[in-house]
């Protein structure tokens, strides 16, 4: 595959989301605990921001934490929970020092008292930023995030602030934690799997999904520029027909 150089994306997509899977694989194949991949996944992390902004690319979403990822040993969630300290402690600053809006979306309430105040802050600090928005996702499940907004619909019909025939797509999207974030172009799963595991499942109706068996730890500039190489090759008709 012919793989363009960055001067030549003055198109890259407006929004990449990806979901970063590998990190257990990564370990076991050096024979290192679990930590050690998901320490390895917080450096691609910074990997993917840096690349994202030398590409333009406008938005970047990471699902970090999904809300089934609970259901993991609690030492695995205590060990990413310490990740996501670390890695708010001592990025925050260069992220906004790089002009990144930072954002979270996903249901906050059963996280450490810490860590949400480190939310707080990221999102307070950064907000007036106009590079990259970054958005992760923490306690995030799109079945969740779409049954919140059903429930703040109803409420506003009840109170009487909504009429029914009034709720369009657009409307509906108001009450999702994306509100203000244009959908994805672009969808990466790395690890080899090819499942959605409950990310972003309206916003992704018309997205391109490219799914690579890098593992996440090995992620690299070149492989978002592989795969921008091939959204640019996919025909996007949004239903419509080609000619
Ligand atoms: C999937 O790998 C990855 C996760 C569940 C967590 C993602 C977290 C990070 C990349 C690090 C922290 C994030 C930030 C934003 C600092 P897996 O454990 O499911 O891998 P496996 O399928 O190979 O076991």
């Amino acid at each position: 595959m012919q793989v363009l150089d960055s001067k030549q994306f003055a198109a890259a997509p407006t929004h990449v989301a990806i979901i970063m899977d590998g990190n257990g694989r990564w370990a076991k194949a050096r024979g290192l605990p679990r930590l050690a991949g998901h320490q390895r996944g917080a450096e691609a992390v910074r990997v993917a921001v840096e690349s994202c902004r030398e590409l333009e690319v406008g938005y970047l979403t990471l699902y970090a934490f999904s809300s089934e990822n609970w259901k993991r040993p609690p030492s695995e969630v205590d060990d990413l929970m310490a990740l996501l300290r670390h890695y708010l402690r001592r990025e925050i600053s260069e992220l906004h020092g790089n002009n990144v809006r930072v954002r979270f979306i996903g249901d906050h309430v059963p996280l450490a008292g810490d860590i949400k105040s480190l939310i707080a802050e990221a999102e307070t600090k950064t907000a007036a930023n106009t590079g990259l928005t970054l958005t992760i996702a923490i306690n995030y499940g799109s079945h969740n995030e779409i049954l919140s907004a059903c429930k703040k619909v109803a409420k506003g019909v009840e109170d009487g602030s909504l009429e029914p025939d009034s709720i369009t797509e657009e409307v509906f999207e108001r009450f999702l934690d994306t509100a203000d974030i244009p959908p994805p172009d672009l969808l990466i799963r790395t690890s080899g799997e090819q499942r959605l595991s409950n990310f972003l499942l309206w916003q992704l109706a018309y997205s391109e999904l490219i799914f690579m068996d890098t593992l996440w730890p090995d992620f690299t500039k070149r492989n978002l520029e592989e795969a921008i190489n091939e959204f640019h090759g996919r025909d996007r008709r949004y239903g419509a027909r080609s000619g």
